[in-house]
């Protein structure tokens, strides 16, 4: 038995979602190509085609996003339980919570017992938490600051409504169809760290919610999701573009990471960050005329870490660019993360659903390198 620490490169599962080709910077969900989505789909349509597989009719997509609509609100006790949250309470941990809260509410027995075939439960549950995610985020936002929550609309899209909620005022367009982007760009990447422990939570047939709520967690590591916040954390510390090389040269001499750099897959750019690279550059410069601080920081760390590092294949990843964004759109740092979940939410509830079709119980083994036999001594004979 030979042990990989890491599980780097064993395949977990087989799977039909989604596909990256690693070396030439290539991501599909369901065959098509992730360019192609971010431009011209919608997170709704693109969260239906990662569930079933296939590109929705008008009808179909409708009434999906009729289902996502008429599912934001959420039940006052859930309210409730936010309430009773310290307000220091970190987004991502908030999620956890009152996700993993939504069992109590939406339980289902007959599931639980191993009913795999309960398509309503199913198609219910899925559509309850992904609809939720985005409103959960947004309350806490308001709740977290002292201030009551705003109610989600339902004549709005996904995005727009999300935007809606946060500020209080009617979406800009222009930011609700990058941030549908950003929701695109998220919603999927095959069995990385909370997808897998997606799969093995659900593998136990756990409550869909429990489910939900472990890949949270699992994405709230700084190695994971919560890169991106490091990224603008480590943008601000540098400061400015002449700084970039001697902060990066210092960080990698003390053998610290670059955040926002290298992936576990990809050996070139992650397209993604092209992608979100591109969509700030355009967007930035139709704003404001002239690019911000953090985006031409970034673009020279880039530039460093290039030389320093693309001999290891480590370049840009989602997250690099992904914070920037943000924070010119006007987020909080500590909702950065929070929204990597809401579009993720599509993902994992399409990994969840396939892992049911053919379930086993993920149970690996272990190479034991601990002590040999040991004898017991009672506690007064032990020196
Ligand atoms: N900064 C500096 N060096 C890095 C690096 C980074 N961000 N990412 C990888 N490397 C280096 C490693 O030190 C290692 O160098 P070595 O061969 O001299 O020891 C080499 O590149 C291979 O990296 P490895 O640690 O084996 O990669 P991994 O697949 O185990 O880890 C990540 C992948 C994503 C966890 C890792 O790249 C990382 O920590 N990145 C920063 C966090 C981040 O942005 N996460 C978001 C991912 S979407």
């Amino acid at each position: 038995m030979q042990y990989i620490p890491g599980l780097a490169g064993v395949p977990a599962t087989e799977s039909q979602i989604s596909f990256i080709d690693g070396q030439e910077g290539v991501l599909t969900y369901r065959g098509y190509d992730i360019q192609e989505l971010a431009e011209y789909s919608s997170f709704e349509e693109t969260t239906l085609l990662l569930l079933f597989g296939e590109l929705p009719d008008a009808e179909a997509l409708r009434q999906f996003d009729q289902q996502l609509r008429e599912n934001r609100r959420v039940k006052y006790n859930i309210r409730e339980i936010m309430k009773n949250l310290p307000t220091t309470t970190h987004p991502m941990h908030m999620l956890q919570v009152v996700v993993a809260s939504l069992a109590s509410f939406y339980p289902s027995t007959e599931y639980m017992k191993g009913a795999s075939d309960n398509q309503e439960y199913i198609n219910d549950v899925t559509v309850k938490i992904i609809a939720h995610m985005g409103t959960l985020v947004a309350m806490w936002e308001h709740m977290r600051n002292g201030y009551d929550p705003i109610e989600p609309r339902k004549d709005l899209t996904y995005a727009e409504n999300f935007l809606y909620m946060l500020n209080g005022e009617e979406p800009d367009k222009d930011w609700a169809r990058l941030l549908d982007a950003i929701l695109i760009l998220h919603a999927e990447h095959t069995i990385n760290a909370s997808t897998f422990t997606t799969m093995v939570t659900g593998s136990t047939l756990a409550n869909p919610c429990s489910v939900i709520s472990s890949a949270i967690a699992s994405l709230s590591g700084p190695l994971h999701g919560g890169a991106n916040q490091k990224v603008i954390e480590m943008l601000e510390e540098i400061g400015s573009p002449e700084n970039a090389r001697p902060y990066i040269e210092k960080r990698l001499a003390d053998k610290k990471v670059v955040w926002g750099m290298g992936h576990r897959e990809y050996k070139t750019k992650d397209p993604r960050a092209s992608i979100l690279q591109k969509l700030s550059n355009d967007l930035l410069r139709g704003k404001s005329d002239q690019l911000s601080h953090s985006f031409a920081t970034a673009v020279e760390v880039e530039k460093v870490c290039e030389e320093l590092l693309g001999h290891k294949g480590v370049y840009p990843n989602v997250d690099f660019y992904s914070g920037i964004l943000y924070k010119e759109m006007g987020f909080d740092p500590g909702l950065f993360t929070p929204i990597f979940a809401v579009a993720r939410s599509a993902g994992w509830m399409a990994h969840w659903r396939e892992q049911l079709q053919n379930n086993r119980i993920f149970r690996p083994t272990q190479i034991y390198t601990g002590k040999g036999n040991a004898c017991y001594l009672p506690l007064d004979q032990r020196g």
